[in-house]
């Protein structure tokens, strides 16, 4: 791949979904993005399972960028994710994993990774609609480039997990991040309801009950205007 890229280069790239015959590059490029090894049975996974989201951006032909995800119900998230929405939403509610996304080193900064960040909200917003409520993914606690694209992206941290990565046997720390879309929240804390209740006792009109009683009761006769507005 060319070591100086055009700054209009996002013209020239297009999208398609991952097939079998990309596995190597795909290898090769995960190889090159992350310090995790994936087995064999991942990249066929990913490569010709339908129940992945797997786009590739190409650049004149070679891949250059791709995310993968994972549209699921939110009783199938990671354990230790399990609070990433409030108990109210029904069982069928859904979210959205991303397994993987990067771009090639000398492609960053183009608008790629956005592009295909783009497409997968895209995808949700056609296929599970308002049914899915978050998206979520793991980063490593050290991968500041990547953590600065999700929060420039709206996601924000959910949990801190100490030692979640097997890294050539040395256990690092990740991250989980959440976008919340549709409506989609966590839990609510203490904070949130009285938050809550705050902004609803702020939005009633204060004083129209009371003026409504005190037209009814000036209509029989029967006012005191002291009574009228108590706030
Ligand atoms: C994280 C990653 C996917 C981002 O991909 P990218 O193609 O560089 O993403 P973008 O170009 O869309 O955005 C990156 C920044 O470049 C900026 N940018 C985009 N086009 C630009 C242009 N033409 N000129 C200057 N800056 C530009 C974006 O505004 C963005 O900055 P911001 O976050 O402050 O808004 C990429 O850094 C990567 O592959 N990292 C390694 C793999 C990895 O860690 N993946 C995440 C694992 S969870």
């Amino acid at each position: 791949m060319s070591d100086v890229v055009s700054p209009a280069a996002l013209s020239e790239v297009q999208l398609r979904f991952l097939c079998q015959d990309d596995i190597d590059s795909v290898k090769l490029l995960c190889g090159d993005w992350f310090p995790i090894e994936y087995p064999d049975s991942w990249y066929q996974d990913i490569t010709s399972n339908k129940k992945f989201f797997s786009l590739a951006a190409t650049f004149r032909g070679g891949i250059v960028g791709m995310i993968v995800a994972e549209i699921k119900g939110r009783t199938k998230v990671h354990k230790e994710d399990g609070d990433i929405l409030a108990s109210s939403f029904p069982v069928d509610t859904q979210v959205a994993y991303i397994l993987s996304l990067g771009v090639v080193k000398e492609f960053r900064k183009h608008g790629i990774g956005s592009l295909l960040l783009d497409s997968l909200k895209e995808h949700i917003s056609t296929t599970a609609q308002d049914h899915c409520k978050a998206i979520y993914l793991h980063v490593l606690t050290t991968n500041n480039t990547a953590i600065y694209f999700y929060e420039n992206r709206d996601f924000r941290q959910h949990h801190y997990l100490p030692y979640y990565y097997s890294i050539r046997g040395v256990l690092k720390d990740g991250f989980t991040y959440v976008l919340y879309i549709n409506g989609g929240h966590p839990p609510w804390t203490i904070f949130d309801y009285i938050q809550h209740i705050g902004a609803t006792l702020a939005s009633l009109s204060p004083c129209s009950l009371p003026q409504r009683l005190y037209r009814q009761a000036h209509t029989a006769e029967q006012c005191d205007p002291v009574d009228t507005c108590v706030f």
